[in-house]
């Protein structure tokens, strides 16, 4: 059994919808499963020996919705190696774009420069 903070970042909801079918479905594997949207560092924190999964869309120009870009900067300012972290990323967003997924990918290179354990990424091409 695991502990997975999910970690959302969202604009229309889409992707907060996407946390709240993948909470019960981890809960029924026996995993301890929270979803935060709009996340501190502080509730952050307590996962970096633990399981995050990033779940977030894409905004503007490969750019995070607001509801995840504070998170992403204190994560990148304030952290450095978190190699105990697992965790996964779930990207939303649409291929017709430029930077498709841009929000996820960049989160994924960041943990995967913090020396962290990607466990799970949604399947989109680098
Ligand atoms: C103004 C706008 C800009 C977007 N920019 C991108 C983008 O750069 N890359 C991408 O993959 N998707 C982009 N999308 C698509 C969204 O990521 C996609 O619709 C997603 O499902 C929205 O999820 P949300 O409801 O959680 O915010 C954009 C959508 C809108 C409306």
């Amino acid at each position: 059994m695991a502990k997975i903070g999910i970690f959302v970042g969202t604009v229309y909801g889409n992707a907060l919808l996407v946390a709240e079918e993948a909470q019960p479905l981890l809960q029924a594997q026996g995993h301890e499963v929270a979803v935060f949207n709009d996340a501190t560092l502080a509730q952050w924190q307590p996962y970096s020996s633990e399981v995050a999964l990033i779940g977030t869309s894409t905004i503007g120009q490969g750019d995070f919705p607001d509801s995840i870009t504070g998170l992403y900067q204190d994560v990148k300012d304030k952290l450095g190696h978190q190699p105990a972290l697992r965790y996964g990323v779930i990207a939303l967003g649409d291929s017709s774009y430029d930077h498709f997924c841009g929000a996820g990918k960049t989160f994924d290179a960041l943990l995967q420069e913090h020396g962290a354990q990607r466990t799970v990424r949604s399947p989109v091409p680098d």
